[in-house]
């Protein structure tokens, strides 16, 4: 038997002679793949991904190694962007949710395709920033923003996406203690939890009633009043009920739950909302039996809620952003891995070990996240055995992937794990004293460092050695 990575919604048939596809990418929709879309076998038995050789790769940047495919980031905003113009009549705007990925490169490319930025930190603003993103189109989030990050937002201004009384207040009395400075009100948008439940990991939901994001909708009344009375520019509403998900119909419901306090605070509190933010969320195929919606069918059914419901209200067209993370970046990168060692035990299991593990791809002994994978140096070598991925962590639960059908393999081999752009750098960690891996960007053939390899050194950089223990060693 050899690997067959099928894609149910496409023609692409990826076999471990990983043949290439015969429909145009571009109708592809990257979340419903497993891999990156410019995925081949080529001439040598290699993967290849934007042209570019994964075992080349790794002898020139080192593993473990991040491979950022373009052209799939890039037609995954393409297809978020082109299905708005096509299926909602009012404005519209993508942001992308650089939590899944924020580094300079990702944030440019995005932006480069006309897409706004969803930043969580000061730190996120900056990078969004740095990459050449209008303050305009960044929108900041987050449960427990500092009074300094407020500023620091206030500074460039970002439009804040307030999610609590504290923050409210605080945002209150900055925007009047930096009036003189600012020639504009505060843009703010308040998050509401609006009390949509779907079915995901408990830890990735965000929209039901008991969890620690946004406004309860009973105090919205007295949260509209309030900003009524203050000197913040309140826009809208933003609602974000989870991730990963798969169903269509959470987020059909959205426009429905969000009008009525939409409605209420143009009608009764004189409020000038304009725009509605429906989150993200949408998931992404990680292993075969994963069925993600595509962008354009989520786009579509969002827009469908979102009109219907203000059409029955009477009120216009609100301007609809969305703000995903995953289903753009997820699918378009892979880590390459070097392996090393395995370990049999007998009637029990086989583990192969690589150069990595858990503090560059938390998500499996965090959320029990399933991954696919290739020995990407033998692609059309047979499956012959069942095999567990462990990382090289002083952890047993540091295990990447459970029970996976690999050809044999030996020390030195390229093992690639697929659908890891989004939430493996960005919650990658020093784990052990692991420098973090390097990130390049493949397209066309060409590849480009975008990341650079953490060292040793760099692993010290913030430590600090008070004289008197060092000397204290010496004793
Ligand atoms: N907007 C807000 C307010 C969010 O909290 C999130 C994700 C997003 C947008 C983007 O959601 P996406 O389109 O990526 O599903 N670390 C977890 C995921 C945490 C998601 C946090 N919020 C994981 O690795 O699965």
């Amino acid at each position: 038997m050899t690997t067959v990575l099928t894609s149910q919604k496409s023609e692409t048939v990826v076999t471990n002679s990983l043949k290439n596809t015969t429909s145009s990418l571009d109708s592809l929709s990257p979340n419903q793949q497993l891999l990156p879309l410019t995925a081949i076998v080529n001439s040598n038995d290699h993967l290849e991904i934007g042209g570019c050789d994964v075992v080349d790769l790794v002898s020139q940047y080192g593993s473990p190694l991040y491979i950022l495919d373009e052209v799939s980031l890039r037609t995954a905003c393409q297809q978020y962007r082109d299905a708005f113009s096509k299926h909602y009549q009012g404005q519209s705007q993508v942001l992308y949710a650089s939590k899944a990925w924020s580094c300079l490169a990702v944030c440019a490319i995005v932006g480069s395709e006309g897409l706004g930025i969803d930043v969580v930190s000061a730190g996120e603003i900056l990078t969004a920033l740095r990459a050449g993103v209008s303050p305009s189109l960044i929108y900041f989030h987050g449960n427990n923003k500092s009074a300094d990050e407020l500023s620091y937002s206030l500074e460039f201004g970002c439009t804040i996406v307030v999610d609590n009384w504290n923050e409210l207040q605080t945002l209150d009395l900055l925007a009047k203690e930096q009036s003189i400075a600012m020639s504009l009100a505060p843009r703010i948008m308040l998050r509401l939890t609006p009390g949509i439940e779907c079915h995901t990991h408990e830890y990735i939901q965000t929209g039901h009633i008991d969890s620690k994001f946004g406004f309860d909708p009973n105090e919205i009344e007295a949260v509209f009043a309030f900003v009524a009375k203050s000197s913040l520019n309140c826009i809208g509403i933003h609602a974000h009920i989870g991730s990963q998900i798969f169903e269509l119909q959470p987020h059909q419901d959205i426009g429905g739950v969000m009008v009525q306090w939409f409605k209420l605070a143009i009608e009764k509190y004189g409020l000038k909302f304009s725009e509605l933010n429906i989150g993200g969320g949408l998931g992404i195929r990680y292993v075969e039996s994963d069925d993600p919606p595509s962008i354009e069918d989520w786009v579509q059914t969002v827009s469908a809620g979102v009109t219907d419901a203000f059409i029955a209200s009477g009120l216009p067209l609100p301007k609809l952003l969305c703000e995903p993370g995953r289903s753009l970046v997820g699918a378009t990168c892979v880590t390459a891995y070097t392996i090393g060692g395995s370990k049999t035990v007998p009637d029990i299991r086989t583990y192969i070990t690589v150069d990595g593990g858990m503090s560059d791809n938390p998500r499996p002994i965090t959320y029990q996240s399933k991954y696919r994978a290739v020995v990407a140096n033998h692609m059309s070598a047979s499956l012959s055995q069942t095999v567990t991925i462990a990382g090289k962590h002083c952890e047993s639960g540091d295990i990447l992937i459970k029970d996976i059908q690999l050809p044999e393999t030996n020390v030195g081999d390229i093992l690639v794990v697929f659908g890891t752009g989004a939430y493996n750098y960005s919650m990658a960690s020093n784990y052990n004293r692991l420098p973090k891996p390097a990130a390049v960007v493949v397209g066309t053939g060409d590849s480009s460092l975008i990341i650079k390899r953490e060292t040793r050194e760099d692993l010290l950089r913030q430590d600090c050695l008070p004289e008197r223990l060092y000397q204290s060693t010496k004793v």
